[in-house]
């Protein structure tokens, strides 16, 4: 049977995918449901995705089911109201990956191998799910944090730290060619959309009567967003309420957002430096890679290395390809990941199935697989005992 390897970065804005057939493509994380029946009926189907999300926006009810980290790093609440905000942001995500596997052109009996990238410190409880909402549309998946996932589709064993600024997160990993442990990785609970929304109520308190949404705030800060200093002031024409369209300054409101946030990034570095050995400080520094949508910021990484130079000889630099490098690395990953492995998590009624790579030391090294309902709660889990559980 002819087989298809996948890499998926299933981000909380984007979901990249890459595939061993060549196919490429980044999709929005979210799916549009017909608000009614005669939204239904002019639009001939049930859930709208991609492009096609903007066209009939007004005529959608749209669920972004990862926004702001939910399923894949916040706790699940046990709250009725919560749950039930759970399960339609389950259905969605599983739409969306069904609709991401489809986009993939594969001849009708391929398997399809799928490698996905998830926070850095994603709970037990939150790879369960997504575990679980991955295999509705692939045959077998193996998950792995996201920086990770980034390092090893740069090539290359050199050590770095990468710095993945999504939308809902912010991971880091301290890369080093193998499988990282626990204390090698790192997740901020924040990312772009925090921005966006803090930088959103700055404005909006500091003018009574503008009008801003959360999209243009976005598409603000997308175009001008920066950390440390800018040559000239950010003026935006902006909707006002009862009046015309007028010029505002939004220089400071943006600075104090995206501030707030490049400084959690440093102060999550600095913990990560303190979990890992001093003997690692002085490579890590030297080789910081800023990934995901918001490496982009302007002067981010001045900024970072400014700070970071603090600590010892710093380079900090933004990698080419934010946009496919976590579904490249995934992809890579998905290809070299041995048979034995990939058969091995196939057996889905095995809840305890794994699949092994070589570890720097010769060691065997769970890399993934089926999490078995039962494990312990993830400080434990990097006593996992190949061949008996699997880990990320
Ligand atoms: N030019 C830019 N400047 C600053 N931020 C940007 C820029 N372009 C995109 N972003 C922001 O990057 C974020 C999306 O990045 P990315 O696609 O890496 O996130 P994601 O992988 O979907 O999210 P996560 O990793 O948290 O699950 C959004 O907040 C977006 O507004
Ligand atoms: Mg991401």
């Amino acid at each position: 049977m002819e087989t298809l390897f996948v890499g998926i970065d299933f981000g909380s804005m984007n979901t990249g995918i890459a595939a061993s057939n060549g196919f490429r493509r980044v999709i929005p994380t979210e799916v549009g449901w017909p608000k009614d029946a005669i939204a239904q009926e002019w639009l001939g189907k049930s859930c709208v995705f991609a492009e096609e999300l903007d066209e009939h926006r007004p005529a959608l009810r749209t669920i972004r089911p990862f926004a702001n980290g939910a399923l894949k790093y916040a706790p699940v609440s046990g709250e009725a109201a919560a749950a039930e905000a759970t399960a339609e942001s389950v259905m969605a995500a599983t739409q969306v990956i069904r609709h991401a596997i489809e986009l993939v052109k594969r001849t009708a009996h391929a398997q399809v191998r799928g490698v996905v990238g998830v926070p850095a410190q994603a709970s037990l409880k939150n790879k369960q799910l997504l575990l679980d909402i991955c295999e509705q549309a692939m045959d077998t998946v193996v998950l792995v944090p996201e920086p990770f996932a980034i390092g090893y589709g740069l090539g290359g064993h050199r050590q770095s730290l990468i710095v993945d600024i999504g939308a809902g997160t912010t991971d880091l990993c301290h890369y080093y060619g193998a499988m990282p442990g626990p204390s090698d990785l790192f997740t901020i609970g924040r990312g772009g959309d925090w921005i966006d929304e803090d930088f959103r109520q700055r404005v909006l308190a500091a003018h009574d009567n503008v009008l801003l949404s959360p999209k243009v705030a976005r598409l603000i800060k997308e175009k001008y967003g920066f950390v440390g200093d800018v040559t000239e002031p950010i003026v935006v024409r902006l909707p006002v309420r009862g009046g015309e369209p007028r010029a505002f300054d939004v220089t400071e409101p943006l600075r104090e957002a995206c501030t707030v946030l490049a400084n959690e990034v440093l102060a999550g570095i600095l913990t990560l430096l303190d979990q890992i050995s001093p003997d690692y400080h002085a490579p890590l520094l030297e080789s910081t890679l800023l990934a995901g949508g918001g490496s982009r910021l302007h002067g981010f990484d001045n900024w970072l290395e400014a700070r970071l130079s603090d600590y010892g000889k710093a380079n900090v630099r933004p990698i080419p390809d934010s946009c496919f490098s976590g579904a490249n690395g995934a992809l890579q990953l998905a290809m070299h990941l041995p048979e034995a492995g990939w058969i091995a998590l196939q057996r889905k009624d095995h809840g305890d199935a794994v699949a092994t790579v070589e570890h720097a030391d010769d060691e065997p090294q769970v890399i993934a697989g089926r999490i078995h309902p039962h494990l312990a709660e993830p400080g434990q889990e990097k006593a996992a005992t190949p061949g008996k559980r699997a880990a990320v």
